[in-house]
């Protein structure tokens, strides 16, 4: 028989604030310890208005079927896996940008330590409902996970990312969030081995990796995997769900917080990359904690 799962208590993972602003006149500032220690920082009257224009924009035909999101790429900002008339997606292209730059703002004054160093990455529409992608486990991100990709290695550099649930309908983006890092690392560690001598040389060379994937990108990685394919561990874990409202922005660093999305149409995402030495605690990244945990450098 399934085990149940343990409830997080409710602020364990999520913490909410009334901000009502975007910009620099907003109330929340220098809260780099709350989102750097593992927590969703949750704003729920933080709305990202759309022009009337743009509301038609809240329909899947705008997503290439063959592509995940609608993305832009930085700093070149194109805008790919994105179907439409060129003028069209001139517009929605506006929309997107005006997310990038409105989480920017929102990002720096929350976190001032990371200015000048947080770089930014993709941003990303999701007009598609989660319900509808159909992947393969991996892939599946009704599963709790955090965030590591095979062909991207961070090499400890960080994720942080902005959503922001845009549906029309009142329909919530429901996530899950789960244990903390250092918990799920350790529930794991243990159990994976070293990566084969010369694979990262391998992968790299072959153009199968971007850059070369160390000891720190092989742990996340596996982490990523052990958790999305153990049916006990999705099951059973400590866990909470966590509904976000339309209107809710709400930030993370995502290669930290245990989350999986299990409903909901229509977002927006902005990726934020930032160096592990430009956190204002290094020590409680998850590159810190698995280096204790290991007791070994693995940025080699
Ligand atoms: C994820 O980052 O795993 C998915 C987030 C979402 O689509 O809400
Ligand atoms: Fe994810």
């Amino acid at each position: 028989m399934a085990e149940a799962a343990s409830l997080l208590a409710p602020d364990a993972v999520v913490r909410t604030f009334a901000d009502t602003s975007w910009g620099d006149d907003g109330a929340t500032r220098e809260v780099e310890d709350i989102v750097e220690s593992g927590h969703v920082l949750a704003f729920p009257r933080l709305a990202f208005a759309l022009a009337d224009s743009e509301r038609r924009f809240l329909d899947p035909r705008w997503a290439d079927p063959a592509a995940k999101n609608v993305s832009l790429r930085w700093p070149a900002g194109e805008l790919r896996g994105a179907a439409g008339a060129a003028a069209e997606l001139d517009d929605l292209r506006r929309m997107v940008v005006r997310y990038a730059e409105m989480s920017e703002t929102l990002a720096l004054r929350l976190f001032p330590h990371y200015r000048g160093h947080l770089r930014r990455g993709n941003t990303s529409f999701r007009p598609t409902d989660v319900a509808g992608r159909i992947r393969s486990w991996r892939q599946d991100d009704t599963r709790l996970h955090v965030d590591a990709f095979p062909s991207n290695p961070m090499q400890g550099t960080r994720l942080l990312r902005v959503f922001c649930n845009v549906n029309p309908s009142g329909v919530p983006r429901r996530w899950r969030v789960g244990e903390s890092f250092e918990a799920h690392a350790r529930r794991y560690l243990g159990s994976i081995g070293r990566p084969w001598p010369g694979s990262a040389w391998l992968l790299a060379t072959l153009g199968i990796t971007k850059r070369r994937r160390t000891g720190y990108d092989h742990l996340m990685l596996q982490l990523h995997d052990r958790a999305k394919a153990d049916a006990g561990f999705q099951s059973a874990s400590p866990q909470q769900r966590v509904d976000f409202a339309p209107g809710t922005t709400w930030v993370c660093f995502s290669d930290q917080v245990l989350h999986a999305a299990m409903g909901g149409q229509h977002m927006l995402e902005q990726t934020f990359y930032l160096g592990a030495g430009d956190l204002a605690h290094p020590a409680s990244a998850p590159l810190a904690i698995l280096e204790r945990l290991t007791g070994r450098a693995l940025l080699d």
